[in-house]
């Protein structure tokens, strides 16, 4: 194993994916293990977000999606979801004041229409103000599950009357516009899209660790780009 490897050390900028998805998960794991609650869990991985965003930002990598709030986690008990949207809106107000420094291009991909006006302002504003810069993209996937996006594209072929190619498909689905993602990391020792990106990843290259997402740090996101330029992509040819 080389040294680049074992210390996840920083990779050179022309190694690095253009852009990486990220499953947050294990973060009631990291907090029941503590015996905390589980919302100090979500708060300790927004924290974890904040630095792994930083971090991609500042090795090259050009978009950053990750998988904050799916279309079933609405099962989970009231004060937990009201909880990871708290921390999404600190983080909305956070962003939107540091935007000018930061320069941080932000989306939020999923079927917004359901949140609260608070927070669908807030989105509207920081994707606004932020379009204006053209490097790094964070995108937070919220209200969000790969199956109704790919229905809702679907549909609105079949209200247009109108057959889809490939990347007009492409460009009806929430994350129109940006490129597919090279390489998915799903911290948290499961092994499963749990219905993200599932046309988006098509040829992506997926890393899995049993790290918790509240554990996981800048050197193993070095590490997953390590392991990702040890991979053969051959988009299916040999
Ligand atoms: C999965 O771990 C995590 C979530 C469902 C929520 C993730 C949300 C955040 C990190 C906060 C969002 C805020 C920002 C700023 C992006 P889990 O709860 O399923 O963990 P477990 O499998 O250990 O129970």
């Amino acid at each position: 194993m080389s040294l680049f490897r074992r210390r996840g050390k920083l990779p050179p900028p022309d190694s690095v994916p253009r852009h990486i998805a990220i499953v947050m998960d294990g973060n009631g794991r990291w907090a029941s293990r503590r015996g905390l609650p589980r919302a100090a869990g979500h708060a300790a991985g927004a924290e974890t977000f904040r630095r792994i965003a930083t971090h991609c930002r500042d090795i090259g990598v050009g978009y950053l999606t990750v998988y904050a709030f799916s279309t079933e986690n609405w099962k989970r008990p009231e004060d937990e979801v009201s909880q990871i949207f708290s921390l999404l809106e600190k983080y909305l107000a956070e962003a939107a004041e540091k935007m000018e420094r930061d320069k941080i291009r932000l989306r939020i991909l999923g079927d917004t229409s359901v949140l609260s006006s608070k927070l669908r302002r807030m989105i509207a504003d920081t994707e606004l103000i932020s379009s204006q810069y053209t490097g790094f993209q964070a995108n937070i996937c919220v209200n969000y599950g790969a199956r109704d996006e790919i229905l809702r594209a679907a549909e609105s072929f079949v209200r247009a009357g109108d057959a889809p190619t490939e990347e007009a498909f492409s460009a009806a689905l929430y994350s129109g516009g940006i490129p597919d993602p090279d390489l998915l990391i799903r911290p948290g020792g499961e092994t499963r899209l749990s219905n993200f990106l599932l046309w988006q990843l098509a040829y992506a290259e997926l890393y899995f660790t049993d790290i918790l997402w509240p554990d996981f740090t800048p050197d193993d996101l070095n590490r997953a780009v390590a392991a990702y330029n040890g991979r053969t992509r051959r988009f299916g040819g040999i």
